[in-house]
């Protein structure tokens, strides 16, 4: 892969649909409950520390985030569900600037896949659910990937792979168990998206 990453830069904070970007180059997007290590990912995968905002206060910013790396694909940090202290009207702009993303988006044949985050720790949440069937009824190309892996022990990892197994809409799907904080599982989704968008 001939990727520059230290040539990653955020490129729109996009509060509208008409905000996200027009051209052409492949995109990843990251989904995942607020909180669920969606954007120390995003740094994860870049090596960096910052570029990705880690929230203080989650949920709160309700924007689709374009980061253009290399010129080449976007990473997309899409606004977390099921914080709980979210206003009504807050929740109406999420479902629709995601629905705008997903389901009315002009540059959807852009979107190469979609990373759905699982706290690897829970396992799949209702709303983890919710967005996996809805991802399912749009058609887009995803994976499953278990955030904080870090936090397990042997045990524990065993157990999550047996929730995942025995829950419908997640068995037989490709899951990378990924840790921000050691870069676990860091390579094999990086193969993903290359494999994906063609890098
Ligand atoms: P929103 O932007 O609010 O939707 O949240 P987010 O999904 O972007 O989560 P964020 O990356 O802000 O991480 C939430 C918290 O989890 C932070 O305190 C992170 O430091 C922590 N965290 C994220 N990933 C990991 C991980 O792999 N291991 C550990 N131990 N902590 C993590
Ligand atoms: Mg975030």
């Amino acid at each position: 892969m001939r990727l520059n990453l230290n040539n990653a830069n955020l490129k729109i904070s996009a509060g509208l649909k008409k905000q996200f970007p027009a051209d052409r180059i492949p995109q990843v997007a990251f989904s995942g409950r607020s909180n669920v290590g969606k954007s120390s990912l995003i740094n994860a995968l870049l090596n960096r520390k910052s570029l990705a905002r880690v929230s203080g206060e989650p949920g709160k910013t309700i924007t689709i985030n374009f980061y253009d790396i290399d010129g080449k694909v976007y990473f997309v940090d899409l606004p977390g569900y099921g914080y709980a202290r979210r206003t009504k009207a807050e929740q109406e702009k999420w479902s629709a600037l995601t629905d705008g993303f997903f389901t009315s988006n002009q540059n959807i044949d852009s979107v190469k896949l979609v990373c759905q985050l699982i706290d690897s720790r829970t396992g799949p949440t209702k709303d983890d659910l919710s967005m996996i069937d809805y991802l399912d009824q749009t058609g887009m190309p995803f994976i499953l990937v278990a955030t904080k892996y870090d936090k397990l022990n042997a045990t524990e990892k065993k157990k999550f792979r047996e929730i995942l197994s025995a829950e419908p809409l997640c068995a037989g799907r490709p899951c990378v168990c990924c840790s921000a904080k050691s870069g676990e599982g860091k390579d094999e989704l990086w193969a993903r998206i290359a494999e994906s968008c063609g890098l």
